[in-house]
């Protein structure tokens, strides 16, 4: 007969004969909030003090082990205990203490289990200390016990890279003891039986020696500064490690201290922020209800675009139909289609035994009547409403009650494609980002007569495909492209009135975007903006400063970039340097609109780019395009290479503030009044002292 006592209501024990049975219950992963911390400790000394049990097994209930401290809590008042003296009174415990670890024991998780005095992991369990990715160290043991467990290079590796670390693998590293298969409370019980009849070992992880390797340490720290000299805690990971060698509570100690130097940075914060708003963006009504099932998606378009998306939802297990108006072309997607998993299954995103399975999956078709089973079509053809609206016309016909119509253009009017069929409530924009089977973000452009539940098929296709779904209205441009369409034209300006486009790229990548602007033109191919801009001629304002005379030079060179070899820079196989034709065509553009070259600092072009991006994104709050600021954020975080530490541009505004961004934009207007205007958003939130996430709080 088993006795169950609980401590809080978090934390209880069960005794079986001499054995404690310690439960963690705090769905919905077991995070170490308070009363998980003080329930632990106060089981754990009543349990020795008490003198009844000679075992003590912690396991968990639910999904999962504990995955970590409760990020929730972090920015706020502290209340005691902290998660370290917990490790160390289990650690200290003179009852032998095991744990049972499953589904994903991670950062404070993993480190309550390296405090006991052996791990037991559960089939398909992961192992992490993902700290790194939060912007912070493991800072309850982590850095320290690891490497008297599995060695300093190893710890290294793990901690800085911040994955999961596979059942298997875990145990051949010696972070676990044993693998078992079974229900953690089972395992648990048959685990202290074997402690007591001593088949299991137990053993003090702070009394394990450390291997010393300076060399690793050295290694990595000048690889890091190399690397990652933007951000902070991966240099500070490294400290704490080196401090492993000490005397576990010295070691201790100066990885508490370095990781509360983490805690203050506003690198924490931002990827804190990244991390709630990845999960925020389908917190929505919209995206909760209803949604119709999809087993079977249409792909009209065999070109880079289409064939990425095929290649996701084939990926994801849907049936794909891919459409292409002409053999050769149906052949080029196909082979995009087989060349996207080959490369899938290079990067371990496949496996190598279900690859042909997944690619069967594939009907390639020139006959859009193929399509009148699909349960979803995605149009990715070029950007032409009349070639839509024909698409869509027929698709009317063709296609099955029910069927969802989608379109995945990237600024075209949703509503006008709408209008094109009799079932507007089935159409809604789909906006893939290009390579389509990699780029995360998905905007769900939702018409004005999109039906609820296709919005939610949206959203449920996003989670499928592994894509973080974003609810966009109707604009040109949706969300990301129309913010993009508005501060590019700052970098443009930059390079017009005096900096080069190198100063500029080398500013913002200074910033934390992986490429500068004009890297990324280059990229993307310059003839793409160059079309756009003939295409929109006509309607420019004619009040505005034009700010595609160099880049249309560039392309009337026939240079449009990375692919014909020359842009902004010029590529010789992996070499890549500034384009000097560049810089007479700048000379001359700047004589002809008169224009005298002035000097700019990397933060006044950083100011100026990031001032623009904040304005246009203000408004697409303020005009309802987004709901939220968060939407904006994680818009360009998982779209546009926005650096993740910096949360997202309306995060990164609240730690300007509104007061100062509009002063900002009043001083540049001196400048040109029609391009620097104050959004009404920022004006009233200046003048009320709100912020963008005090906003997100009321959504
Ligand atoms: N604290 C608080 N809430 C957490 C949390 C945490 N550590 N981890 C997850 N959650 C919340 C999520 O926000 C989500 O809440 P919601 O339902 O209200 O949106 C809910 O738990 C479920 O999370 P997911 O949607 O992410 O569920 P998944 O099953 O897809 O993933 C997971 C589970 C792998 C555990 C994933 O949530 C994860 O990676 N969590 C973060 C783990 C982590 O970073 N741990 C380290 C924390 S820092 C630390 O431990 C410091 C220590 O060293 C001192």
């Amino acid at each position: 007969m088993s006795k169950t006592t609980a401590i809080n209501d978090c934390i209880s024990i069960e005794m079986s004969g001499d054995i404690a049975l310690i439960c963690i219950d705090n769905p919905p992963v077991n995070a170490t909030g308070q009363a998980v911390r003080q329930g632990l400790q106060d089981a754990v000394e009543k349990l020795n003090a008490e003198g009844n049990a000679r075992v003590i097994a912690i396991y968990a209930a639910g999904r999962t082990f504990v995955a970590g401290a409760d990020i929730r809590e972090f920015g706020k008042p502290f209340v005691p205990p902290a998660l370290p003296d917990v490790f160390n009174v289990i650690e200290a415990s003179s009852v032998p203490v095991i744990s049972v670890l499953h589904g994903t024991a991670l950062g404070g998780g993993l480190e309550l289990g390296l405090s006991t005095h052996a791990r037991i992991g559960i089939e398909d369990l992961r192992v992490g200390l993902p700290e790194i990715l939060l912007g912070l160290l493991p800072g309850a043991g982590g850095t320290q016990r690891m490497p008297r467990l599995a060695g300093i290079p190893f710890a290294l590796e793990m901690i800085l890279s911040g994955r999961q670390v596979p059942a298997k693998e875990a145990l051949e590293a010696g972070i676990i003891d044993r693998l078992e298969a079974g229900e953690p409370r089972d395992i648990a019980l048959k685990a202290a039986k074997d402690v007591l009849d001593g088949t299991l070992q137990t053993r003090r992880t702070d009394q394990i020696a450390v291997t010393p390797d300076q060399g690793a340490l050295d290694q990595t720290a000048a690889h890091l500064q190399k690397t990652q000299g933007h951000l902070f805690s991966p240099h500070k990971c490294v400290e704490a490690v080196a401090a492993s060698t000490e005397p576990l509570v010295a070691g201790l100690k100066i990885e508490r201290a370095l990781f509360m130097e983490c805690m203050d940075t506003p690198q924490r914060a931002g990827l804190i922020h990244a991390f709630f708003g990845e999960r925020a963006v389908s917190n929505i009504p919209e995206a909760k209800g209803p949604a119709r099932e999809i087993a079977h998606v249409g792909v009209i378009g065999g070109g880079t675009m289409g064939s990425g998306i095929a290649t996701a939802c084939l990926l994801a297990g849907l049936k794909v139909t891919l459409i292409e108006v002409a053999q050769d072309g149906l052949d080029r997607g196909v082979a995009t289609i087989t060349s996207n998993l080959d490369g899938a299954v290079k990067r371990g995103k496949l496996k190598t035994d279900k690859r042909d399975a997944v690619q069967a999956m594939l009907t390639p078709s020139l006959d859009m009547q193929s399509l009148a089973d699909v349960d979803l079509v995605i149009e990715a053809v070029f950007e032409d409403m009349g070639v839509k609206k024909d698409i869509f016309g027929k698709l009317d016909k063709i296609c099955k009650a029910g069927a969802i119509l989608a379109s995945n253009t990237s600024y075209l009017d949703v509503d006008e494609i709408a209008a094109s069929t009799t079932r507007p409530q089935d159409v809604i924009g789909l906006h893939f980002f290009s390579p389509a089977h990699v780029m995360r973000l998905l905007e769900i452009v939702v018409a004005d007569k999109t039906a609820p539940d296709v919005v939610a098929s949206g959203f449920a296709l996003a989670k499928k495909l592994g894509k973080v779904g974003v609810r966009a209205g109707v604009c040109d441009g949706f969300i990301g492209n129309r913010i993009l369409a508005h501060y590019s034209k700052t970098a443009a300006y930059l390079v017009l009135d005096g900096a080069t486009p190198q100063q500029v790229d080398n500013a913002l990548e200074g910033f934390g975007f992986a490429m500068g602007p004009h890297k990324v033109g280059d990229l993307a191919g310059l003839d793409i903006g160059w079309m756009t801009r003939k295409r929109k001629a006509a309607t420019r304002d004619p009040n505005e400063r034009y700010a595609g005379a160099v880049a249309d030079r560039i392309c009337e060179e026939g240079w449009f970039g990375r692919k014909s070899g020359k842009g902004y820079y010029v590529y010789d196989s992996r070499d890549i340097s500034p384009n000097l034709a560049v810089d007479t065509f700048i000379a001359e553009e700047r004589d002809k609109a008169g224009v005298t070259p002035r000097s700019f600092t990397d933060q006044d072009i950083v100011d100026r780019y990031m001032t623009a991006m904040i304005s246009e994104a203000a408004r697409v709050v303020e005009d309802g395009t987004a709901k939220r600021p968060l939407d904006v954020d994680m818009v360009f975080l998982f779209g546009y290479g926005f650096p993740r530490h910096r949360g997202g541009p309306l995060h990164y505004a609240d730690t300007i503030g509104a007061e100062a961004l509009v002063a900002r934009i009043k001083t540049y207007a001196k400048e040109d009044a029609t391009y620097w205007q104050v959004p009404a958003l920022l004006e009233k939130m200046a003048a009320s002292g709100t912020s963008f996430a005090d906003m997100n709080k009321e959504a």
